[in-house]
């Protein structure tokens, strides 16, 4: 009877937090939306967050186009997405030993300034070997499309992969696939990404990451 009870308690605590963080997300979105329908407060925002960013230039580039082959590129990339991986670097679920120290940091202002700077810069068009890129078509519209669309331009809380560093997504490839394998290490969880990458042989994923890497 008291373990029942303890249960319920531990259970409806978990329930909250979860709530809270989700909470907190769902907080920060909306002051985004606020945000980008106002010309001013978006601009102000673009440059506080440009700041606030001195720090990560080094590895994504002054304007968000990676500058090493296993840093991602933060140009154009979703709101949802690029908010939602702060805050994983920042609460640990997303494990990365600078990329938890720099968004330890981050207050939500941080959060959403940094966010808006990146989701407004510019892409820089990858040049890819064509003959890989063409192997990959076929498997990123028969595995991927569904949840990454046909464009790869992801969702509001998706991935956009359409641009990003060939090297990267492969790499994070194998880190998916390396979970869905349960290796040690450093290592990215998602369920919905282990399950598509646990599939995939070394080749597949080489075509896959340079498909997407020229798709504009
Ligand atoms: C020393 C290099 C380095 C610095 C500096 C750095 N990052 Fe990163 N960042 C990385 C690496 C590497 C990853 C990918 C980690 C992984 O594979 O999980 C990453 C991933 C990210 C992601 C997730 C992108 C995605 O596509 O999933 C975001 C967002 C991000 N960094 C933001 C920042 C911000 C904001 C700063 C500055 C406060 C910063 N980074 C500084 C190396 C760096
Ligand atoms: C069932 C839906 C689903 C399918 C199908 C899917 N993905 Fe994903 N993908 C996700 C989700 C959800 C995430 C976000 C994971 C996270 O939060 O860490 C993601 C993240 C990624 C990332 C990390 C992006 C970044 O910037 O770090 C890459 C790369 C990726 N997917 C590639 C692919 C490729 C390539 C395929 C096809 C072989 C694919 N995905 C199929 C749902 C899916």
């Amino acid at each position: 009877m008291r373990q029942t009870l303890r249960l319920t308690l531990l259970i409806t605590l978990a329930g909250f937090a979860l709530a809270a963080q989700a909470g907190g997300l769902e907080t920060l979105l909306q002051r985004i939306e606020r945000i980008q329908a106002d010309p001013t407060a978006l601009q102000a925002a673009i440059e506080a967050g440009e700041e606030r960013t001195l720090l990560c230039q080094y590895c994504h580039g002054a304007d968000g186009n990676s500058l090493k082959p296993e840093v991602p590129n933060l140009a154009a990339q979703n709101i949802g997405y690029l908010l939602q991986q702060i805050e994983h670097f920042s609460s640990g679920t997303r494990e990365d030993y600078v990329m938890n120290q720099l968004a330890e940091n981050f207050n939500a202002e941080d959060k959403v300034n940094v966010t808006l700077f990146y989701h407004h810069q510019a892409l820089k068009p990858q040049t890819v070997p064509a003959e890989l890129a063409a192997r990959g078509r076929p498997l990123y519209q028969q595995l991927c499309r569904d949840c990454h669309g046909e464009d790869g331009h992801g969702s509001e809380t998706l991935a956009r992969l359409a641009g990003q560093r060939a090297e990267y997504v492969d790499l994070a490839l194998r880190l998916f696939r390396d979970e869905a394998a349960g290796k040690a290490g450093l290592q990215r969880r998602n369920p919905l990404m282990a399950g598509v990458a646990r599939r995939l042989d070394d080749e597949q994923i080489e075509a896959i990451a340079a498909y997407v890497a020229q798709m504009p």
